[in-house]
């Protein structure tokens, strides 16, 4: 009823101001009222013109709902048309529309910005493929289905931080630009000023060491698990890697948190289930029309599956099992399952259907596989470490953590085995001076909404989609 309250507020006001008050569509539908005079703007959607009437439906982003306008023909002109930007006044009433709340019966139209229709990539009622506004990463936001995900990305940033705050989680701000590369895999975008590199005969770095575009905070999240026991940070995070895949982003935004005092993988598992189902619950809740539009006409029998999975508990396998399970599996992969290799996208997909396409834990991954922070399991003959992925169908990982490695003599052995130790003092110090357990994991935010909303394309759940390396908005 947010829009509701929002609209009694501004009926309130209006009642003792002259001037028309101006609404903003969501309110304007949600008005539990008539008002005399009200002024909504925003784009039209549709024009209807009839001999009697002329119909709009004005869209303000506030809603996927557009707004209906009733007017008379008189009104009607040359440049009110699809994709215009528009003012209305007039009086809000009850609509004789059994679909529809409130109308706007229309006393003055204004044009605002005329749209050249001709020329507009979109066309007024056509449910545009995501392949088709993809192109048009400066005008998709106008469709349909990119409002929609923009309102539930705003939403769910919004549930993701209350998650964290309302379980006394520190939200903390880590640097974008850094030094270190905490995943080891070379990943890194190197940043330098753009005045320096050229004009500069000895070409010094700007921050005299060589600079990066974070990969992950987790380590700055380390830094403050020294003086906190429960953080988070949530922002952009970039790699090198190949963002051609229909997964992978060069920039994308990953939600980490980190608890101290943990010395168990099951407490960072069940933070990472309850992130996950309170902040679905929260999306399905408060954009129950947003989530449908996907759930209709993109990914059908989604909605269904989701509904099933915030009911049951999320499967935990070992990564050895996991192993054993691909071995078995009646199919032939095109990289051969072994002991000691990384998880490839068909072995993921494979996991998941095998344990009924539900989310996967697998848990304790070879020691050679993963990072150096990530801690000894000290087992054999098959050393693992205590690593963790979620497993989700249809996008694969989800989440990646891990206990960390706090004992000094473990970490400076595997740091001195790297050649990081110089690179590294400041991290080892960490575990000089009252190094507790802890662990943590990230979340990538983009490949969240891909999995919740069913969208197949990575590209499609972020606002400003690159289709190529050298086409940049
Ligand atoms: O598994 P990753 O690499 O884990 C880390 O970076 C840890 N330091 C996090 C931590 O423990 N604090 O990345 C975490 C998640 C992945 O599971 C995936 O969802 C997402 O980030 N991710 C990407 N999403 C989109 N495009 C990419 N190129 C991504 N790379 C990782
Ligand atoms: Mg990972």
């Amino acid at each position: 009823m947010l829009g509701a309250r929002g609209g009694w507020r501004a009926l309130r006001r209006c009642a003792s101001l002259p001037r028309a008050v101006r609404l903003r569509v969501r309110e304007a539908l949600g008005a539990r009222q008539p008002a005399e005079a009200v002024t909504v703007q925003g784009w039209v959607r549709s024009v209807r013109s009839q001999k009697e009437v002329l119909f709009l439906h004005i869209n303000d982003g506030s809603s996927l709902e557009s707004l209906q306008v009733v007017a008379d023909p008189s009104l009607e002109k040359r440049d009110l048309t699809f994709g215009s930007a528009v003012e209305v006044q007039g009086k809000l009433v009850k609509s004789p529309h059994r679909m529809q709340n409130m109308e706007l019966q229309a006393e003055t139209i204004r044009v605002v910005g005329p749209c050249d229709i001709w020329s507009f990539p979109l066309k007024m009622k056509e449910r545009h493929p995501l392949e088709y506004v993809r192109q048009f990463p400066h005008l998709r936001c106008r469709s349909n289905t990119l409002g929609a995900l923009l309102r539930i990305r705003s939403q769910a940033t919004a549930a993701i931080h209350s998650f964290f705050q309302d379980n006394g989680y520190v939200h903390i701000h880590t640097p974008i630009i850094t030094s270190n590369d905490c995943e080891g895999a070379g990943e890194l975008f190197q940043i330098e000023a753009s005045r320096e590199a050229k004009d500069s005969a000895e070409k010094t770095h700007f921050f005299n060491v060589p600079a990066f575009l974070t990969v992950s905070g987790q380590l700055h999240l380390e830094v403050m698990a020294g003086a906190f026991t429960h953080m988070f940070t949530f922002g952009p995070t970039f790699r090198a890697e190949n963002s051609q895949s229909r997964r992978h982003l060069a920039e994308f935004y990953m939600v980490e948190a980190e608890l101290s005092f943990t010395e168990s993988l099951q407490d960072i598992m069940q933070v990472m289930e309850d992130l996950f189902k309170t902040v679905t619950s929260t999306v399905l809740s408060k954009c129950p029309r947003d989530v449908e539009l996907f759930h209709k006409y993109i990914a059908p029998a989604q909605k269904g599956r989701l509904e099933q999975i915030l009911k049951h508990k999320f499967m935990i396998i070992s990564y050895s099992e996991a192993v054993e399970i691909l071995k078995q599996a009646p199919q032939t992969f095109t990289f051969k399952p072994e002991w000691g290799c990384d998880l490839q996208t068909e072995h993921e997909k494979y996991l998941v259907k095998h344990c009924g396409e539900v989310p996967v834990f697998v848990i304790n991954y070879p020691y050679d596989l993963k990072p150096f922070y990530m801690r000894d399991n000290e087992d054999g003959p098959q050393h693992t470490v205590a690593a963790v992925d979620l497993l989700v169908p249809g996008v694969g990982e989800l989440c990646g953590g891990s206990l960390r490695e706090e004992r000094l003599p473990f970490l400076e052995s595997r740091l001195q085995r790297l050649g990081l130790t110089d690179a590294y003092q400041w991290y080892l110090e960490l575990r000089k001076y009252g190094s507790a357990p802890h662990g943590g994991f990230g979340m990538g935010f983009e490949r969240y909404l891909q999995y919740i909303l069913g969208v197949d394309n990575i590209k499609d759940v972020i606002p400003f989609p690159r289709f190529s390396h050298s086409c940049l908005l």
